[in-house]
């Protein structure tokens, strides 16, 4: 299956990264950018360089990693892609039904990953169009699941994914920095304090996929005992009602993006 990355950015390069760590041949990747500066870096990964006008003819599954504010422009490009083919659009608050009208394809998928495509460790939302074929959905998927677990979601909650998972990426590294720079003041030399950090946000992970929020509280915070110091602070501090205004405005402003 030959894959077509258009736009070769945060998202795109990442994207394109995963899917050479799944194993997928660089050979079968194409890339475009309108960006030479990236596209020199793209070369170093393997893939062909290529333009959307090559990867609209050329390739079985194309997908879009461009700002939204440059949709208009490169579907242009795309006009002439075969109706066999499948789109993947990963521009934020972009409805599948604009991208339908504007192509006469119908294998049309609308996404929200993050950017843990990368590490092969994503959650990509995916909404496919009604008309979409079924074995080209499988395949979609089969691809899209090297990267990260696929959830099928309704088009109206990819804006919801787009800012706690989309955005969220960079939440939660704002909330693990602040881990590593509270072992930093507690004198932990800065290896060891990014590591603890890293740690125990991936055990919490592992952990809160086994049991539940309310159980992992009670068997850390003793009585009388340090957690619930420390947690304490963080309630009268507004932490997480802070956390979550956070995501609610970014996915308020992902509902605004095209609009
Ligand atoms: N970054 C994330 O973590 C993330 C997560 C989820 C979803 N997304 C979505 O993914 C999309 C891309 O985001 P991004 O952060 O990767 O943006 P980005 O870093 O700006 O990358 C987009 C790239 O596409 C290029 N481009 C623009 N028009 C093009 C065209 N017609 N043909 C080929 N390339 C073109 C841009 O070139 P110029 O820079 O020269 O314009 C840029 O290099 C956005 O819609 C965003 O909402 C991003």
């Amino acid at each position: 299956m030959k894959i077509g990355v258009i736009g070769f950015g945060a998202l795109g390069s990442a994207i394109v990264e995963g899917l050479i760590k799944s194993k997928i041949p660089s050979t079968e990747i194409l890339v475009s950018d309108i960006d030479q500066k990236k596209l020199k870096r793209a070369e170093s990964l393997g893939v062909k360089i290529s333009n959307n006008q090559e990867i609209c003819e050329t390739v079985d599954v194309i997908i879009l990693a461009v700002k939204p504010k440059d949709f208009n422009k490169a579907v242009e490009e795309l006009k002439k892609m075969d109706e066999s083919k499948a789109l993947i659009s990963f521009v934020a608050g972009l409805k599948i039904e604009k991208i339908v009208s504007e192509l006469k394809c119908k294998n049309i998928f609308r996404g929200m990953p993050n950017l843990s495509v990368k590490v092969c460790d994503s959650i990509i939302g995916l909404t496919a169009f009604s008309g979409v074929d079924s074995k080209v959905k499988e395949n979609v998927i089969k691809l899209l699941s090297r990267i990260g677990e696929v959830i099928e979601v309704e088009e109206r909650f990819l804006d919801t994914l787009t800012s706690i998972s989309g955005s969220g990426i960079a939440f939660a590294s704002e909330i693990i920095k602040a881990f590593y720079e509270a072992g930093v003041m507690l004198g932990l030399d800065h290896e060891t304090a990014k590591k603890v950090s890293l740690k125990v946000f991936s055990g919490t992970t592992k952990l809160l996929a086994e049991e539940d929020f309310d159980r992992i509280f009670k068997l850390v915070a003793t009585p009388a005992g340090t957690t619930i110091e420390g947690v304490y602070v963080l309630e009268k501090n507004g932490v997480r009602g802070a956390i979550i205004e956070a995501i609610k405005a970014a996915a308020d402003k992902a509902s605004r993006l095209l609009s």
